[in-house]
């Protein structure tokens, strides 16, 4: 018999293009979270757009209007907490997010990079992989802590990198990657088969 599925609302942060929000938004009806909420810290993207199209409540929070980080992240969080959202998934948030904001949100908080971690924290992970000559890349989504770009990972996914490849060869393989996986860990942050515990990812049996 299959199990209902839960509408468990979750709020998405974007800088830019949003192809992992269009990805989760995509994935919605069969699994177990509602995109209720995408902000952006930059005006006119794209990503902002998407959202619109599917009637999803949409916020700018534009970085560039704050004098520092803390305000900043202040208000975002007092945005989502007034959506009453629990869960926060970073897709292309070009921001570093403040300690306080990290906790509040600490198990709660996926991100999705672009690199097999702990190589390549950080940006031009696809020109990184090339001029290393590394013959794998990948991606990484995992809890967000305080560290950038280090908290637990949850799952990685990788392709072999053959000849002649460009750096914008690599972000399409690595972004269908994401597309794939993103919106499926999501779901399994959402209904609890994974957590953070003492720094560690657990894995939950249900
Ligand atoms: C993704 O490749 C992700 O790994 C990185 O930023 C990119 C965002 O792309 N953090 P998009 O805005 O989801 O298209």
């Amino acid at each position: 018999m299959s199990k209902s599925i839960q509408n468990i609302p979750i709020a998405i942060l974007i800088s830019g293009t949003g192809s992992n929000l269009q990805a989760i938004i995509d994935a919605e009806h069969n699994l177990n979270y509602r995109v209720d909420l995408v902000i952006s810290n930059r005006p006119d993207t794209y990503g902002i757009e998407r959202a619109k199209k599917h009637g999803i409540k949409t916020l700018v929070i534009d970085h560039c209007n704050y004098s520092n980080r803390e305000e900043f992240d202040e208000d975002l969080l007092n945005s989502i907490k007034k959506n009453n959202i629990e869960f926060v998934i970073l897709a292309g948030f070009m921001r570093i997010l403040t300690t306080n904001f990290t906790n509040h949100f600490l198990g709660k908080m996926l991100n999705v990079h672009p690199s097999l971690l702990p190589k390549y924290p950080g940006l031009n992970t696809h020109q990184k992989a090339l001029d290393n000559k590394d013959l794998v890349h990948g991606i990484s989504i995992h809890f967000v802590t305080a560290e950038l770009d280090g908290g637990p990972i949850i799952k990685q996914a990788s392709f072999n990198i053959e000849d002649n490849k460009t750096a914008l060869d690599l972000q399409k393989s690595v972004q269908s990657l994401e597309h794939i996986h993103y919106p499926q860990v999501v779901d399994c942050l959402v209904t609890k088969k994974i957590s953070l515990k003492n720094n560690q990812t657990l894995f939950n049996e249900l």
